[in-house]
């Protein structure tokens, strides 16, 4: 029998208050009916930065609307439902609760099932749910608290390669722009200067490439930043608009470079495991930077590798990646109970030994 299996999902673990309703029979490819995003950019901006109780209450206020309006854009009802998944971690815990206490609720008063959500697993099966990819494959996750190199086999089943130990490259992306007198969130408005820039004016350090494995550190691209701009500013008196977007060019060519050398070789380690059609896959809100996605397709096309990145609009966070994720975890049995605990830490893989590095958005695996 093909069963039809309709999730509800609730996201909430760092600055975007999410609800999503996706739909999936059988084998054929999922359906995200509706995926709601509110996000709190304007909340925070007076900061610099995230402020985990200002999120949190934030999440709190929006979660019930937000999910009103995603089972009323997608055209359902609470009945119509099979389970409400939620992002149980990691993430700012006050948020993760708020999304948490907001599905036990809805779990409670319906008798639906509750799913709790890894939110990296979310953004590591979303190449499932958009392209209908199969396991296993190779997956880097970039996002502004996560840096990772995985090797997908099921839903619950994940190798990591490596990772960053230090900061993760949202949170480069993010400081630059801070250091830049830029908008947050940082990626965007770091990527539309570097178009206008010249990459090879400041020469950034390539970090840990003299090093075989797959780690990677971002913490330096920062310090050298601003040793640059200091240096500019001493001799100048200012920055140019110029100046500024020959910075974010040659902060971000560093980037790519070290990201694009580290998949190679990520995808050597994967293939000398898993030859036979190699499919390697980015997610997380950095995969929405179209010079990286460039740079990776590159990597791939060389190495026979087929390469995927979801539509922008379910890289970053969105809730359709955690009603999905649910879908697999309910399809293969999971259910969780109203004791579902939020957890501030939560590595993917959890046989690997943890790498160093505790950022502000929480541990980097
Ligand atoms: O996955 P995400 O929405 O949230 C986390 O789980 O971290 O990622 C947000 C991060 C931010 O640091 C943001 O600056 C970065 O993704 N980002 C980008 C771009 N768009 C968003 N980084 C580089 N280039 C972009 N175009
Ligand atoms: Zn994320």
């Amino acid at each position: 029998m093909t069963q039809t299996l309709t999730i509800l999902g609730l996201e909430s673990s760092c600055d975007d208050t999410a609800a999503a309703v996706v739909r999936q029979t059988g084998d054929t490819p999922a359906e995200v009916l509706s995926s709601v995003v509110f996000g709190q950019t304007e909340l925070h901006s007076a900061y610099g930065g995230v402020v985990p109780e200002i999120a949190a209450r934030a999440h709190a206020e929006k979660l019930d609307i937000c999910v009103i309006e995603a089972l009323k854009e997608a055209g359902v009802t609470l009945k119509n439902l099979d389970a409400v998944a939620v992002t149980a971690g990691p993430g700012l815990i006050g948020g993760v609760m708020s999304g948490v206490m907001c599905a036990k609720g809805i779990a409670a008063a319906t008798g639906l099932p509750l799913i709790g959500v890894n939110h990296l697993a979310g953004h590591a099966l979303t190449p499932r749910l958009t392209d209908g990819i199969a396991f296993p494959y190779l997956m880097l996750l970039v996002s502004g608290g996560h840096c990772q190199y995985l090797i997908v086999r099921g839903p619950e089943d994940f190798t990591r390669l490596g990772g960053t130990i230090d900061d993760a490259p949202g949170e480069a992306f993010d400081k630059t722009a801070r250091l830049l007198g830029l908008p947050q969130p940082g990626g965007p408005s770091v990527q539309a200067e570097a178009e206008n820039g010249d990459p090879k004016r400041f020469r950034f350090p390539r970090p840990l490439l003299d090093r075989p494995d797959c780690n990677l550190s971002f913490s330096g691209l920062k310090t050298a930043l601003m040793r640059m701009r200091d240096q500019i500013v001493a001799e100048k008196g200012g920055l140019t608009r110029q100046d500024r977007a020959d910075l974010c060019a040659g902060f971000q060519a560093a980037v790519v470079d070290t990201l694009a050398e580290k998949t190679r070789r990520a995808l050597r380690l994967y293939l000398d495991e898993n030859p036979a059609s190699p499919t390697v896959a980015v997610a997380g809100g950095v995969a929405a930077n179209t010079a990286i996605r460039a740079a990776l397709q590159d990597v791939c096309t060389e190495a026979g590798a087929t390469f995927t990145a979801p539509p922008l609009r379910l890289c970053t966070d969105n809730a359709a990646m955690i009603a999905y994720a649910g879908l697999e975890r309910f399809r293969s049995g999971a259910r969780d109970g109203l004791d579902l605990t939020a957890r501030p830490r939560w590595p993917l893989d959890q046989s690997s030994p943890a790498l160093l590095g505790s950022g502000k958005k929480g541990a980097k695996a």
